[in-house]
């Protein structure tokens, strides 16, 4: 498939889709090509909306035989702190869902988390560790946040930041309140790859899509690298590539 040129003077490649299946066709033919020529490659996964429609195109790559991940490894971003992994609204369940129920991942190389971990700077370090013994991420997909976070990696987190405990925004827990039944709360805590620790993945791959991500990406792209906008770091990476729809990209026009 034909990829959109991408977008001029932006501090990274930027390419608008009219349809955001688009993005998930084109990133799921670049991991097509990377499992291709490196079938255990070491996958960063994010969850949320965004990245649904490439799990989709990957569960489907997969079922016809497209692609195999039989002998890949994943790791992902982030993890609520107190929940079950098999609550509904923990990101393990999340993923359960949108992709590892489809595709054959050995689930001894699908990498969590434990957000009911008692000594959190333990599973941290021990994330970490793992995610060295791996040789690092070959690939990462990320989404944005409404307010620019990456992973959960909230405003005001420094770009050197590793795997951590945070606290989530009022902002963040709302946003995700969808995910969680009505009577209960949404975590105030998370354990989240650091910024420092996805920027040493060897390829970043962001997708964000509808109205509420485009004042996130203006200042991403185009205000100042700083920590109350985590995702402007991503501008520091060597290959990062940013993929939007026409709404999440409506700030970057000149006279927007
Ligand atoms: C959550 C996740 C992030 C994700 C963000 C955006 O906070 N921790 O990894 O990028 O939400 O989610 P969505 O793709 O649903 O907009």
């Amino acid at each position: 498939m034909s990829r959109p040129a991408p977008l001029p003077q932006l501090p990274v490649p930027t390419r608008v889709v009219s349809d955001p299946r688009r993005a998930a066709l084109a990133l799921a033919d670049e991991l097509e090509a990377l499992l291709s020529r490196r079938p255990e490659a070491v996958l960063g996964l994010a969850t949320g909306h965004t990245p649904l429609l490439l799990y989709r195109e990957l569960a489907e790559r997969v079922r016809t035989g497209r692609v195999s991940l039989a002998r890949a490894t994943s790791f992902n971003l982030d993890e609520y702190v107190g929940l079950a992994a098999d609550h509904p609204g923990s990101f393990r369940a999340f993923m359960a869902r949108a992709l590892f129920g489809e595709v054959d991942l050995p689930p001894e190389r699908r990498h969590f988390l434990c957000g009911e971990a008692r000594d959190a700077r333990a599973e941290c370090a021990r994330y970490e560790a793992s995610l060295s013994a791996a040789g690092g991420v070959d690939w990462q997909v990320l989404g944005i946040g409404r307010n620019a976070h990456i992973a959960f990696n909230e405003p005001g987190s420094p770009s050197d930041s590793r795997t951590r405990r945070v606290e989530l925004c009022e902002e963040t827990r709302a946003a995700n309140r969808p995910d969680f039944p009505p009577d209960e709360e949404v975590p105030g805590e998370a354990l989240t790859m650091g910024l420092g620790t996805i920027l040493e993945a060897r390829r970043l791959r962001v997708m964000a899509f509808g109205a509420s991500k485009a004042a996130a990406v203006r200042a991403a792209l185009l205000g100042p690298r700083r920590d109350e906008v985590p995702a402007s770091h991503l501008r520091a990476h060597p290959d990062v590539e940013l993929w939007l729809d026409v709404d999440a990209a409506m700030a970057l026009s000149p006279n927007a």
